[in-house]
Formats: structure tokens, sequence, C-alpha cells
């Protein structure tokens, strides 16, 4: 199953992600980690997208097509991945289709207000280690500074600031918001309620998931 999650900076797509990867085995490919990644460890890639990271811009998409390719073309992604933040803009979305052969069989677009993206992203902080995404809403104060997961030291990220976030939030209403009618047009989009707990909103995402899973291996055995 090639699943994309769509939605603005701090919608939950990559908290959404995970627990779809942990539900359904799909590995979840977040191209924002992977950038991340190659910053991290100094890697001519990470040189070439860190000062667009910083200013809240998009990475080239020569790029990150590049980046993402080596990615899908992991043994744990024959049967279906989780895209997080990818595609940004239609062109990446061309692309893609044009190195896999094929579309997304499901777009998710996760939607919230203003208020309670800037709200949710000034109290993200996540692990550098593993990748997990903790809030400052839900983290008992003893829990602060260390990942559960794997014990590495919690950071902010450079880009959760509120000049940056303001710069994102602008590129998603450009660039990205084209993609919906993209996908609209292709019948494979599903808007979601992001508001409320991340369960609920799980549950929403799983309700829609599980009746395409089903409609798409009645069409398999019907075949
Ligand atoms: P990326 O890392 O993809 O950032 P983003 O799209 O801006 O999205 P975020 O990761 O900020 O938010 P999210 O929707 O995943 O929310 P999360 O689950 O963390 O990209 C970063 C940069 O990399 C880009 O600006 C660009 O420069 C570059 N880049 C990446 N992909 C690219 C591409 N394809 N092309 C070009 N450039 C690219 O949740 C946010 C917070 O809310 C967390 O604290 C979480 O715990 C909390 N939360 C989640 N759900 C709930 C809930 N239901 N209730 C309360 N809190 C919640």
């Amino acid at each position: 199953m090639r699943v994309i999650l769509l939605g603005p900076p701090g919608s939950g797509k990559g908290t959404q992600g995970d627990l779809l990867e942990k539900r359904h085995g799909f590995p979840k490919i977040s191209t924002g980690d992977l950038l991340r990644r190659e910053v991290r460890l100094g890697t001519p890639l990470g040189k070439k997208a860190e000062a667009s990271m910083g200013r809240g811009e998009l990475v080239s998409d020569e790029v990150v097509v590049e980046m993402l390719q080596k990615r899908i073309a992991q043994p744990d992604c024959r049967s279906g991945y989780i895209l997080d933040g990818f595609p940004r803009n239609v062109a990446q979305a061309l692309k893609l289709e044009k190195v896999i052969g094929t579309g997304p069989e499901i777009v998710f677009d996760i939607h919230l207000r203003e208020q309670s993206l800037v709200s949710r992203l000034s109290q993200r902080r996540i692990c550098p280690g593993c990748g997990a995404i903790y809030s400052l809403l839900t983290l008992s104060p003893e829990k602060r500074d260390v990942c559960q997961a794997c014990g590495s030291s919690l950071i902010q990220r450079n880009d959760d600031t509120p000049k940056v976030i303001k710069e994102r939030l602008k590129v998603y209403h450009e660039q990205t918001v084209p993609l919906i009618d993209y996908y609209r047009r292709r019948n494979v989009y599903h808007k979601i309620d992001g508001e409320g707990k991340v369960e609920d909103v799980f549950d929403r995402i799983s309700a829609i998931l599980d009746r395409e899973m089903a409609k798409l291996k009645g069409a398999e055995a019907a075949r």
C-alpha cells in the first residue's frame, strides 16, 4: 500500500505516520527526517539542504527526489510505504510517479486551524537519535529532557521558531496546497480533521484506510 500524508507543518503527519507504521508494518518515510539526518552527518547533500531548511523553504526537487528514490528502493518498501512530507509540490508528485511507474493508492490530508498548528510546533520536542516526536503539552516535567525510546537528549527543531514557522506555512499554502486538487482528480484524496486527541485522529484515518484496503483486496481477488 502506497500512502501519502499531506498537511501543513505541525498537522501531525509524523505522529500519525509512526502509528500507521506500527499498526500496518509499512515503513514511514519522512523526507524531513532523511534531510535532517544528512545535515547532522554533514554530508554534501546535508550541506546543500541545510540553508533552505533553516529558512523554512523547500529543498530542491532534484535533491529530495533522488534521496527518496534511494530509500524506496530498499527491500522493506517492497509491499508499500507511508510518505510523510513528500510530495511538497505537483512537480515532485509527477517525478515520483515517473520513478515508480504509478501513483499513491491513498492520500490523507490532515487539516488543522493555524492557531493549533503554531501552538503544536512551538511545544514540539524531537529525539535527534531515533526521530521520536514529543510535545511539552503531554510530557510530564520529569520526562521533558530525555527520549523515552532511546535515551538521547530531546531538542527543539531549529525551524520551530515563530519566524521560520511563518515562512513554512507560507510555503505550504503557495506550493503544497495545489496537490489537493491534483490528488482529488485522481480519486485518492481524503481530508482528515486533525483537531482532537492523537488517538481520535488515528481512528479517523484508520477507518478510511481499512475500508480502502478491503476494497483493493476485493478488486485483486476478483481479477
Ligand atoms: P518536515 O520535517 O517534513 O516538516 P513539516 O512538513 O513542516 O511538518 P512537521 O514535521 O513540522 O509537522 P508534522 O505534520 O509531521 O507534525 P508532528 O507529527 O511532528 O520538513 C522540514 C523541512 O525539510 C521543510 O521545511 C523543507 O525545508 C525540507 N523538506 C522536507 N520534505 C521536503 C520535500 N519533499 N521537498 C523539499 N523540501 C522538503 O506534530 C507536531 C507536534 O504536535 C508534535 O509535538 C506532536 O507531538 C504534536 N501533536 C501531533 N498530533 C497531535 C494531536 N492530535 N494533539 C496534540 N498534539 C499533537
